[in-house]
């Protein structure tokens, strides 16, 4: 089983899913985990409040990514609210294998990203338990 989910990953590291930028998202943000330096920004469009297009680049290791693009996947046509307030282990589960605490930090990379994009877009706060590491670096 943990051989699937490991092909699942590298499939999207190496194809990545809704690579890219949008011309006019609505919503954006940048995200980096200063211990490694490995980035993602994302691109959201909304239309009645869900998630119309979503768009990702960035570089970094296969796991934080493919756990980006599973995201974009995931997400693509949810409400955005719900998108916002989507648990880490939502994409820690799409990744499905075990990971180390340094490696969750990669694995909830873009999500936490996408959270502060969402809430930025919707002027709302993060809220205080967002599941993200304070370590990291919004922009
Ligand atoms: Fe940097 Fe994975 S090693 S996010």
């Amino acid at each position: 089983m943990d051989d699937l989910y490991r092909e699942h990953l590298l499939d999207h590291s190496k194809h990545p899913r809704n690579h890219g930028t949008l011309d006019a998202p609505d919503c954006e943000a940048e995200g980096k985990n200063p211990l490694c330096g490995d980035e993602v920004e994302i691109d959201v469009a909304l239309a009645d409040g869900r998630i119309a297009s979503i768009r990702f680049t960035g570089h970094g290791c296969a796991v934080s990514q493919a756990a980006t693009s599973m995201l974009t996947e995931l997400v693509d046509g949810m409400a955005a609210e719900e998108a916002a307030a989507l648990p880490s282990q939502a994409i820690i589960d799409e990744l499905g294998i075990p990971l180390s605490a340094m490696r969750v930090k990669c694995a909830v990379l873009g999500l936490g990203t996408l959270k502060v994009a969402l809430h930025r877009g919707a002027g709302t706060p993060l809220p205080e338990e967002w599941g993200v590491d304070d370590e990291m670096v919004w922009g």
